[in-house]
């Protein structure tokens, strides 16, 4: 009775400790990654492309709001210029947003990448 105990108890310890480890960098791990952030309008941004800072923060703020309802916001980064134009009226379609709140989500898109 006594070594029947004391048998499985020897071999849970080590278990639940290696358990413990794997959790902790489970969770060092998740806040050391890199994690990409989609870039917020600045001044700097508006006189790289030539847009106005107002434009942008719309189109940031509906690009947040709306562009990731049903999926992650991608990078403006990630998909090329040409791959934007195409693929922004119909997504804007998709939100169900205004003409103007399409062209200053394109915008805004072209300036940050
Ligand atoms: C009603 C849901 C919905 C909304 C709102 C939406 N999308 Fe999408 N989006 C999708 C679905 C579904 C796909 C994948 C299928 C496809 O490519 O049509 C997609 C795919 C994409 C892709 C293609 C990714 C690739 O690698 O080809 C881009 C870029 C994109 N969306 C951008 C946007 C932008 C910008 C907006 C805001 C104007 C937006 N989406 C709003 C549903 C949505």
């Amino acid at each position: 009775m006594g070594i029947e105990e004391g048998v499985p108890l020897r071999y849970r310890r080590p278990v639940k400790n290696y358990f413990i480890v794997a959790l902790l960098f489970v969770a060092l791990s998740a806040c050391v990654a890199p994690r990409k952030v989609v870039p917020v309008p600045t001044a700097a941004m508006a006189e790289k492309s030539g847009q106005d800072l107002a434009i942008l923060q719309k189109g940031y703020g509906v690009y947040m709001a709306q562009c990731s309802r049903c999926h992650e916001p991608l990078m403006p980064s990630d998909i090329s210029t040409a791959d934007w134009h195409i693929v922004t009226p119909g997504m804007a379609w998709n939100a169900g947003i205004s003409e103007a709140e399409e062209a200053a989500v394109l915008k805004y898109i072209l300036a940050a990448k």
